[in-house]
């Protein structure tokens, strides 16, 4: 098992988020969390990342903390640095000396499309490049498990099409462990291997596991012409709207209330 999460309660002091969550990824796995929002996916990842304690339950690595790479929604680029020295950042901090991590860090950007803009500031880039510098970025520390936060979420469709085929194709080239987080089904279904959707909160837990039997290596595209990706996308909403679904939200304010 590269993660192994057993029986996890997460709260914010007494406010509880998450009860008695299971959920295992084997090494090689691409797992997709999803879930409505404020349940509890992006708590789940700081509990696996350690920042954050759990008032039960365990976590459980395969891994070495060192060998986990995050990527969240809003990356993390140092704006007084360029897009090479972000990425020989990193490497730097884990004590690689400073030519041979701006190498690798040229060749990370290179294989990223961004060869000729290592000597770019963040502020030069648009969106889509700053995320492949970003991925660039936790890559380039090879690691084994990759935690993702609604990484591509700001992006539009084009873009995030070509980065979402990458990435696969980065994470199947690197036999990497994955666990997304997301709000695009489609996106899940395509990517993974399993998807996992946490109910509503508080008190958030595991409603439902499907396992996607598309052939690797996929490719994005046709994979949504397979009957399989239309069962399950669908299987997902439903099941995604069920949990969002609430009786009261749905309800027209009553003329007292409303008066009141
Ligand atoms: N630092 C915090 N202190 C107190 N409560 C928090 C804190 N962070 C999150 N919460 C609460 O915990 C619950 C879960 O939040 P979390 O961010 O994990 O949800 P999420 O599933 O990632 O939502 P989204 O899909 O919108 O990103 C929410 O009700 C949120 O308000
Ligand atoms: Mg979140």
């Amino acid at each position: 098992m590269m993660l192994d999460i057993r029986d996890l309660q997460m709260s914010y002091g007494d406010e509880p988020v998450l009860e008695a969550v299971d959920l295992g990824v084997a090494e090689g796995e691409f797992v997709s969390l999803i879930g409505p929002s404020g349940c509890g996916k992006s708590t789940l990842l700081r509990a696996v990342m350690g920042l954050q304690k759990p008032s039960a339950g365990e976590v459980r690595l395969g891994p070495s903390r060192d060998e986990v790479g995050f990527l969240f929604q809003d990356d993390a680029l140092l704006p007084w640095r360029t897009a090479r020295d972000n990425v020989a950042l990193g490497l730097r901090i884990r004590g690689t000396g400073k030519a041979e991590a701006r190498r690798t860090a040229l060749g990370w950007l290179e294989s990223m499309g961004l060869g000729q803009f290592g000597d770019r500031y963040p502020r030069e880039l648009s969106g889509g490049q700053r995320k492949r510098v970003a991925i660039a970025q936790v890559l380039a520390l090879r690691p084994r498990l990759l935690l993702m936060d609604e990484p591509f979420a700001s992006l539009d469709a084009i873009v995030r099409h070509y980065l979402t085929e990458d990435l696969l194709g980065w994470v199947e080239g690197e036999h990497l462990t994955v666990l997304m987080v997301t709000h695009d089904l489609e996106e899940a279904v395509a990517v993974s291997d399993r998807v996992v959707l946490l109910g509503s909160g508080p008190r958030a837990q595991v409603k439902g596991r499907w396992e996607i039997d598309l052939p690797r290596p996929r490719d994005l595209l046709s994979v949504k012409e397979e009957h399989e990706f239309a069962v399950t996308a669908r299987a997902l909403w439903d099941a995604l709207s069920e949990e969002v679904r609430t009786p009261v939200s749905r309800r027209r304010p009553t003329a007292e209330a409303a008066a009141s």
